[in-house]
């Protein structure tokens, strides 16, 4: 795709998925697992590595958006919420990509509140030099530098998501 270089190649991530389907096999010994899904950006990635996982798995689906830049409040609002009961149950966060850690830490202390009986969190991707929170994904993909992802959910402006590879974005330098 024009404008864009291949970080991560389709063959790689699947690898990688299928090394942390079996990982998260082996911690949770045949235990019933329910996934929640951080749309919009986690589908790709949460259906993937639940395809490779023996177990049962339930899916539960939250939405939020998270205001970015220069001018962020790092304020998380809802905008789909859990459907299901996660009480007592060994709950899973699936986010594409862990970027200020923001996002995480509301989910976190919020899902806490609804009392699994375990709660961790895999993300595809992790740019830890951004972090802002004092945050840890438990299970991760990829650790990637600080730059703009797009691809296997990753999206900008909506674009790219459905990329089956991870690409950079090379922003065209303005004429001045
Ligand atoms: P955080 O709250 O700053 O950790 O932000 C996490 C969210 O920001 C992710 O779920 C993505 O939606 C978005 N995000 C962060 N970095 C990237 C990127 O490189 N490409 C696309 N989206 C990103
Ligand atoms: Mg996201």
């Amino acid at each position: 795709m024009e404008g864009l270089k291949v970080l991560i190649s389709e063959e790689e991530i699947q690898k990688r998925i299928s090394e942390l389907a079996k990982q998260i096999c082996d911690d949770y010994k045949g235990q019933d697992i329910t996934f929640i899904c951080i749309l919009k950006g986690s589908i790709f990635f949460t259906v993937e590595l639940a395809k490779k996982m023996p177990c049962d798995i339930n899916f539960e689906f939250i939405r939020v958006s998270s205001y970015h830049g220069e001018n962020s409040t790092g304020v998380i609002k809802m905008k789909v919420d859990l459907q299901g009961d996660i009480k007592d149950k060994n709950v899973i966060i699936i986010e594409d990509i862990v970027d200020t850690g923001r996002t995480l830490s509301y989910l976190k202390e919020y899902l806490k509140s609804k009392e699994p009986r375990s709660l961790k969190i895999c993300s595809m991707l992790d740019k830890k030099e951004r972090r802002v929170c004092k945050l840890d994904a438990d299970y991760v993909g990829f650790n990637i530098p600080d730059k703009f992802v797009v691809g296997y959910g990753l999206d900008v402006d909506e674009k790219y998501r459905n990329l089956p590879y991870i690409g950079v974005v090379e922003f065209e330098e303005e004429n001045s």
